[in-house]
């Protein structure tokens, strides 16, 4: 045979096999009779997201066009099928009811290329729920109260530094502010180290944590291909994080850890309590015993509560101030609020202070659900699930997606969602709709495991500022926040500017 004919026949069946294979892939859902959201190549459904598109709009888009006719919509990632629910009982069913089955994410992680990301947070089975038992006694309140003078003292020097642009009427470029408080609290109560880039934003802890999520290695886009082809992205070493962060951070923890050696215990920081448990499996005031912590172990885990705080925290605060800007009632009902309970305690702010102000948790509740750091929560079925009240099955091994930024902005659940009003968390509003309506931090086992520390830091850093200053809106603050992907979520931009007026 005539060779080019040979080589014309191979290229048809090679076009004829891919084409076979992806029109097979993209009629997953159709032959399901799930509805869904009609792909293309080479996205899927992903067209524009990271180029415009954020994943916020992404997964709103899909909730408010399907919400109302079936739990849960197919689409499409590259050419792999996910599910996106479109309903809070279905949520509650995953997170909780039948979380068994939904235990595990499905997330990208390189044990081996990069230690650092074999944590609990990407982990699943009997891994993660080796680590969570582990690591969870660390966050109990009690623990907690231990960390509130670090906080507060870090709070302190946060509402310090504004002193200077205070008294000349100076804005504030206030996210990079931010991102050094949060980046002192979670280097301090964390890592256990002593840093302080409040003073010093250009010393070298700052910059490289800046590198996990302010100017990450790979792009959101690319993010989602590693998560939704973790062997090809394996195959070809990608990584997560750029080869110096990783290499300042496999130092500078465990050296910290070999700096404590036995005598841990002394400063009262999660880095204690680890060290604790790397050595004797327990805690000092407790007779259990956890388990003993590998050096891997307190390693990556120590690094994901860092890049965890620093994230969620420094853009909850800045939405928070933002939103203070634009309600000067809402700010004077919150300082009303901070100096009263605090005339009763001689002006001490305390945990037990900050437990009393009613005002200031619905505050920050209403922030994490305008602005909530986490779009969508991710969960993997281990098994097929038949969906409950439909014909419908989520097979094992598929992604599913909770989209929460979208839940939170449900007219039919909150009206007027876009107005920013704390009274979305009077009692009466909140046991008045779905539990799983809201869900800034998960739920279920695999729910977020610092919420209370993530609150309390927000908590203190706003009464640490509202009880000296006014802030103010100024010629720089826009109309509206933008945000950018980041490697959790979204993040607060930076052209942001408010002004502190020192009452
Ligand atoms: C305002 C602050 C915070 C917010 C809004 C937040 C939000 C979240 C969300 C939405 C999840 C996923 C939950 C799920 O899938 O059900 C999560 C998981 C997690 N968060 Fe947070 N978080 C915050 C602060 C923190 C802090 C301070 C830490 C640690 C020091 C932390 C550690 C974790 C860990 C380890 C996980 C994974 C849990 C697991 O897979 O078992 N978070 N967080």
């Amino acid at each position: 045979m005539d060779p080019v004919l040979i080589l014309v026949n191979i290229i048809a069946l090679v076009v004829v096999v891919i084409w076979s294979y992806i029109k097979n892939k993209y009629s997953y859902w159709k032959n399901r009779r799930v509805p869904y959201t009609k792909p293309s190549l080479p996205y899927g459904n992903l067209k524009g997201v990271g180029k415009g598109i954020h994943t916020r709009e992404f997964f709103s888009d899909i909730y408010e066009k399907f919400k109302h006719q079936t739990p849960f919509v197919g689409t499409y990632f590259f050419t792999e099928p996910v599910a996106v629910v479109t309903n809070f009982e279905l949520a509650q069913n995953i997170l909780i009811r039948d979380s068994n089955t939904f235990q595990d994410r499905k997330e990208y992680y390189n044990e081996n290329e990069e230690p650092l990301t074999a944590h609990m947070a990407y982990l699943g089975g009997e891994k993660w729920r080796q680590l969570h038992q582990k690591f969870e006694p660390l966050f109990k309140p009690n623990r907690m109260m231990q960390i509130m003078p670090t906080i507060l003292e870090i709070s302190d020097r946060l509402a310090t530094i504004l002193e200077p642009m205070a008294e000349t009427g100076e804005p504030v470029e206030i996210m990079p502010v931010l991102g050094s408080f949060s980046m002192d609290i979670a280097g301090s109560i964390i890592l256990g180290i002593k840093c302080n880039c409040l003073l010093d934003p250009n010393c070298e802890f700052q910059a490289k944590s800046e590198r996990i999520s302010v100017n990450p290695r790979q792009s959101e886009l690319r993010r989602i291909f590693m998560q939704t082809y973790p062997k090809i992205a394996r195959l070809f070493n990608m990584r997560t994080l750029f080869d110096d962060v990783s290499e300042y951070f496999i130092k500078v923890i465990p050296d910290e850890v070999k700096e404590r050696g036995a005598n841990s215990g002394q400063r009262g920081d999660l880095m204690d309590l680890m060290v604790q448990l790397k050595n004797t499996g327990k805690l000092d005031d407790s007779s259990e015993h956890f388990g003993n912590l590998t050096d891997d172990e307190v390693l990556a885990q120590a690094f994901l509560f860092f890049m965890t705080s620093v994230e969620t925290i420094s853009t909850t605060l800045g939405s928070g101030i933002y939103q203070l800007t634009m309600h000067e009632d809402i700010q004077e009902q919150l300082r009303s609020e901070i100096l009263d309970v605090l005339s009763k305690t001689g002006g001490q702010v305390t945990y037990d202070a900050i437990m009393k102000m009613i005002y200031l948790h619905q505050f920050v509740d209403e922030i994490l659900r305008l602005h909530s750091p986490a779009n969508h929560l991710i969960r993997k079925a281990a098994q097929d699930y038949k969906v409950p009240g439909t014909e419908h099955v989520i097979e094992k091994g598929t992604t599913v997606f909770i989209p929460i930024s979208a839940f939170h902005c449900d007219p039919d659940v909150f009206p007027d969602p876009l107005v920013f009003n704390p009274d979305n968390f009077s009692s009466t509003a909140v046991a008045g709709r779905h539990p799983c309506a809201y869900l800034p931090f998960g739920e279920g086992p695999r729910g977020c495991i610092g919420t209370q520390m993530g609150k309390l830091v927000v908590y203190a850093g706003l009464v640490k500022i509202l009880r000296k200053y006014r802030v103010k809106f100024s010629d720089l603050t826009p109309l509206n926040l933008s945000y950018v992907n980041s490697i959790h979520g979204l993040r607060t931009t930076a052209d942001y500017f408010p002004e502190f007026e020192k009452l």
